[in-house]
C-alpha cells in the first residue's frame, strides 16, 4: 500500500486486503509499533461526515501525526478552484488526502494531479474504507471470512459496490435484493464476477429480500436516500417500502446472524424501529473499527509498520 492511492477496491488484491483487516486486529489489540510522527493528512469533505471524518482524525493522532480537516467551503473544489490545482497545492503541504466527494470523477482528477496518496473516503461510486472495516468487524464476530454468506438489503450504492467488491475477492457469498433500477452497476457487477472465479465467492441478485437473506451469515443494510438524493427521498421511500430489515426479515438468516449498517440509519424506514438495538446488531462495533482500520491503512500507507499476519 505504501505510496499508493486507494480510489477503489479494485487498487487492491485480496493479500492486502487480508493483510489490512490483519493488521487493523493487531493494533486494536494494542500489539502496534507505527509512528507517523511529522506526517499530515489532508482531509478534503464535500460531504457532511460523523465517523469518517474523526476516524482518520483521530487515527492520525493516535498514530503521532496530524490531520486537517477542509471544509467545502474553504477549498471550493472546482468552484474556488480547479480540482488539479487543489491537488498540487494540497500535496506541497500534506503527506496524503483523504477525499469524501459526491462525483467519483472528482476524486479521480484529484488522484491524477497529486503526487501523494489519495484516499476514497466516500464517492458515489465507491465507500472502500467502510466496506473494508465492514469485513474487519466480520471477521471479528466470525472468527473467518472464507464461506460466509453476506446479504445486502436495499440500495445498490457506494457502499454495496464495495462490499461486493471486497466479498468477490476474498470467497466471501454476496447476494443483494434491491428493486429493479436500483441494482448494482453492471461495470462492477462484471468485476466482482471475475474476481468470483477466482476466489469461488457465489453472487446472487434479486429483488426478493426474503431469497437474500434465507441462511445469511450477515444482514446489511443502508440508508434508501444517499447524502445529495434528498430530492429523491420520498419516492425512494415508496420504491423500497418492501425492503426494510425488520425482526421478520432478520430472523430468516442464520441463527447467529449479525446485522450491520453503516449508519447514520433511518429507523422506520431501512432499518425497523429496534433493529439497531437487537442482540445481532454490530453497528456501533462497525463504527468503531472504521478507526481500527484506518490506522492499519495509513500506517501501511505512510509508515514503517511491520506487524507479522496474523495467524488466520
Ligand atoms: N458510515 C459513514 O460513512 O458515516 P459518516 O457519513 O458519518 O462518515
Amino acid at each position: 500500500m505504501a505510496g499508493k492511492d486507494l480510489l477503489s477496491i479494485s487498487d487492491l488484491n485480496p493479500e492486502d486486503i487480508r493483510l489490512l483487516i490483519s493488521n487493523a486486529v493487531d493494533m486494536k489489540s494494542g500489539g502496534w509499533t507505527s509512528s507517523l510522527g511529522g506526517k499530515t493528512l489532508a482531509l478534503v469533505f464535500e460531504k457532511p461526515s460523523l465517523r469518517t471524518r474523526l476516524s482518520f482524525e483521530i487515527a492520525m493522532q493516535q498514530l503521532g501525526g496530524q490531520a486537517i480537516y477542509l471544509s467545502p467551503d474553504e477549498v471550493g473544489l472546482g468552484h474556488r478552484e480547479s480540482v488539479p490545482d487543489v491537488a498540487r497545492v494540497l500535496s506541497r503541504y500534506a503527506d496524503a488526502i483523504s477525499v469524501s466527494t459526491f462525483s467519483h470523477g472528482t476524486l479521480e482528477t484529484l488522484a491524477a494531479y497529486a503526487s501523494v496518496p489519495v484516499i476514497n473516503a466516500l464517492s458515489d461510486l465507491e465507500h472502500p474504507c467502510q466496506a473494508l472495516a465492514d469485513f474487519l468487524t466480520i471477521y471479528e464476530k466470525k472468527g473467518e471470512l472464507a464461506g460466509l454468506a453476506v446479504a445486502y438489503v436495499g440500495d445498490g450504492n457506494n457502499v454495496a459496490n464495495s462490499l461486493l467488491l471486497v466479498a468477490s475477492q476474498i470467497g466471501v457469498d454476496f447476494r443483494i435484493a434491491a428493486p429493479g433500477g436500483y441494482q448494482l452497476q453492471e461495470d462492477i457487477l462484471r468485476k466482482a464476477r471475475e474476481y468470483a472465479v477466482g476466489s469461488g465467492a457465489h453472487i446472487l441478485c434479486t429483488e426478493e429480500p426474503r431469497l437474500a437473506v434465507t441462511e445469511a451469515d450477515v444482514v446489511y443494510t443502508d440508508a434508501w436516500a444517499s447524502m445529495g438524493q434528498e430530492a429523491e427521498a420520498e419516492p425512494r421511500r415508496q420504491v423500497f417500502a418492501g425492503y426494510q430489515v425488520n425482526e421478520e426479515l432478520l430472523a430468516l438468516a442464520r441463527a447467529d446472524a449479525i446485522f450491520m449498517h453503516p449508519l447514520p440509519a433511518h429507523r422506520g424506514e431501512e432499518v425497523s424501529e429496534n433493529i439497531l438495538d437487537c442482540r445481532q446488531s454490530v453497528v456501533f462495533d462497525q463504527a468503531e473499527n472504521q478507526l481500527h482500520l484506518q490506522k492499519a491503512l495509513l500506517a501501511g500507507m505512510l509508515g514503517s509498520l511491520e506487524i507479522p499476519l496474523a495467524n488466520y
